[in-house]
């Protein structure tokens, strides 16, 4: 196989040069030849070098002179060159041994196919070449090229070796089999079966780096599918592995509400790339296993789930070390009122719950009614049409009832400041009282989101409540 057609840039020809006029060997590998083979974007560029890598990219760095610049890694043995928008990281070709009690290989330095003997699948272990006299030539040793064709992942060895020696390798077959939507074969497959518990030897940071790439694929439950099927995901994630599985009492059952929340996750992916909405799918229903009672007349209920679960949250968070910031309250925000709008749908849409609902989402109230709507699962064609109906009444009348009262942004007409300088009152308990007291009164649409209304409002609740200045 020859790719040359596809090696446009520039910066190649740069290579090439001193490769040759230094007797070197250079070599694209990894995820950059595989993507350009896929026709996908690609992101970084990776050369090998026989040889030293950092020594090669000084002395192309100082060729290439001007604006570039040149970054060495000394403990990865890897240096980055960065001339405008493209950067290369190069290695020197290296052969590969683990001690099975550590995640730390032993490196010597190694041939081509030393080097690409130590990758972890096929579709990774492609070399092309960057020399003239073979440019674009790909040195294919395992049939890379042929499993790309066939959309299918495997590794190039034995798989317990593979997957023994790095096990977050278990987790990137996965991730890439969602990413590329592309098959894991049977045996890489029973790999990762046999060898699930290794995963618990990596760090947190670089599984969550995994699944977080998972979420972010076109079908995040075919990779969540598989973490689950292979035994990884009770390893990572046993909160979420808790929701699957049917109870069934006095002829009751109740949904599956893992393969459920996989479905919300799906159908959220249609509609939005946004990270932070995807977890919140993922986490929309993560209580329901501690909240779930059986009633004789209702059968199954899950009350307050959506409170427990925006609760625990914040723990999910940490476990996973996903960030404990404003992204975190987002998605324990949205955890919390995703069955605002299905209470509001159900019943005729009063102004009041929906000055409610945009008071307490604010900016998010349009994430709020996309994850709506994607936790929508029925099979019954007629209620799925129903409630996104309903829905689509929400959003008209959220739009209406925001143009006319403001109340996404709310910032009282009337602050504490102002209650405390009309009434002459000292800083208490009163100020509090008349503060929430104008809040409920615009909520509830008794005034109107107005100073002048807030203040004869103030004046005529103090009044009433005795309150003296
Ligand atoms: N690699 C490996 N084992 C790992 C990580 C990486 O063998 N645990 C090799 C693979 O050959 C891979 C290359 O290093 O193609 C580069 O790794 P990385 O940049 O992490 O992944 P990519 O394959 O480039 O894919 P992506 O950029 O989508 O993560």
């Amino acid at each position: 196989m020859n790719i040359k057609p596809l090696l446009q840039d520039p910066i190649f020809s740069k290579i090439t040069a001193l490769a040759d006029a230094q007797g070197k060997e250079a070599y694209l590998v990894g995820g950059y030849v595989r993507d350009l083979i896929l026709r996908r974007p690609t992101k970084d560029i990776d050369v090998m070098i026989v040889g030293s890598g950092i020594e090669f990219a000084k002395s192309l760095a100082g060729e290439m002179g001007g604006k570039t610049n040149l970054v060495i890694y000394k403990n990865f043995g890897t240096a980055l060159v960065q001339s405008g928008s493209t950067a290369i990281e190069f290695v020197g070709a290296r052969k590969e041994s683990y001690d099975r009690d550590s995640r730390k290989p032993v490196v010597e330095n190694g041939t081509k196919e030393d080097d690409l003997q130590r990758r972890d699948f096929t579709i990774n272990a492609l070399a092309a070449s960057l020399n003239a006299t073979t440019f674009g030539e790909v040195t294919d040793m395992f049939g890379g090229a042929a499993d790309i064709d066939k959309k299918c992942i495997r590794v190039p060895n034995d798989p317990d070796v593979t997957f023994s020696d790095d096990p977050l390798r278990m987790m990137r077959a996965i991730r890439f089999a969602s990413q590329l939507n592309f098959r894991i074969e049977d045996g890489t497959y029973d790999g990762i079966t046999r060898n699930c518990e290794r995963i618990t030897i990596v760090s947190q940071e670089r599984i969550t780096d995994e699944l977080n790439k998972i979420l972010l694929s076109p079908k995040p439950s075919a990779g969540f599918k598989l973490l689950f099927n292979t035994g990884i995901l009770s390893l990572i994630f046993p909160n979420l592995v808790k929701l699957e599985g049917v109870e069934t009492r006095n002829g009751k059952g109740h949904k599956d509400n893992f393969y459920h929340t996989l479905q919300v996750v799906d159908n959220i992916s249609t509609k939005t790339n946004d990270l932070w909405l995807r977890w919140a799918a993922v986490l929309h229903d993560i209580a329901k296993p501690a909240t779930k009672r059986f009633n004789n007349k209702s059968g199954w209920t899950f009350h307050g789930h959506e409170l427990k679960g925006s609760k625990m949250v914040p723990g999910i968070f940490r476990e996973l070390r996903l960030p404990l910031n404003e992204k975190m309250k987002f998605v324990q925000k949205m955890v919390l009122l995703h069955l605002r709008p299905i209470a509001l749908a159900k019943e005729e849409v009063t102004d009041s719950g929906v000055r409610r609902l945009l008071f307490d989402c604010g900016e998010d109230v349009e994430s709020l009614m996309i994850l709506c709507e994607a936790d929508i699962t029925s099979k019954n064609e007629y209620k799925v049409k129903k409630f996104l109906k309903n829905f689509e009444n929400v959003r008209r009348k959220l739009k209406d009832v925001e143009s006319r009262d403001k109340i996404r942004n709310w910032q009282p007409p009337v602050t504490g400041e102002m209650i405390m300088q009309t009434l002459n009152l000292r800083p208490g308990r009163e100020v509090g009282i008349l503060k929430v007291a104008i809040r409920e009164a615009i909520l509830n649409g008794e005034i109107e989101n107005d100073k002048d209304q807030a203040v004869k409002f103030m004046l005529s609740k103090a009044k009433e409540l005795g309150i003296k200045s």
